[in-house]
């Protein structure tokens, strides 16, 4: 026998319909914000601060009087990714970048020397050449200029670098001691 359905029935199919819908917009909305949560930290452009801009160091005498009060212990500027050391003669900035495979070059206390964390690379107080490998050639330098106010400025544009390879060679230096 043919039944026609009531009001009743029509109400409670949609109602079926609407709570099925929005069951699975939200089971949408949960499995996208969880692959967004996956993804985004992957394709975001990480904040690089300091690096890529001119940074003011203090002059030339205040930078030598910091070396002179503590044995030329290297200067971290942590936000400019980089170091000023007092190579014989003179002031030069090495970017903390280890020329092996890129961690962040840490200075040891202890070991009077740089030495990465990473697999052991070891690089010399003053001039950042190589003690110990797999490191293939010393830190790279940032160029540093002195501006019209004496303030020392380190370029730390890493498209600019001194590529160094081998030994201490003084021709690097930008800054002397005199
Ligand atoms: S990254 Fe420094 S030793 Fe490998």
């Amino acid at each position: 026998m043919l039944r026609f359905g009531t009001a009743g029935d029509a109400v409670s199919r949609w109602r079926r319909r609407t709570i099925l819908r929005f069951g699975f917009l939200g089971v949408l909305g949960l499995a996208v914000s969880e692959i967004a949560a996956l993804v985004v930290p992957f394709i975001r452009v990480n904040r690089i601060e300091g690096l890529g801009n001119p940074v003011s160091v203090g002059t030339k005498a205040q930078v030598l009087e910091v070396f002179s009060a503590t044995n030329d212990r290297p200067i971290l500027f942590r936000e400019g990714r980089f170091f000023l050391l007092h190579a014989p003669g003179g002031i030069i900035a090495a970017y903390r970048k280890c020329t092996h495979l890129g961690c962040a070059v840490p200075w040891n206390d202890a070991e009077d020397r740089f030495h990465c964390p990473c697999h052991g690379s070891q690089y010399e107080k003053r001039t950042a050449v190589v003690l110990r490998i797999p490191a293939p050639k010393p830190l790279q330098l940032f160029h540093i200029a002195e501006n019209a106010e004496g303030q020392l400025i380190v370029d730390t544009n890493p498209l600019r670098v001194i590529d160094r390879t081998g030994e201490w060679d003084p021709q690097v230096i930008e800054i002397t001691d005199t």
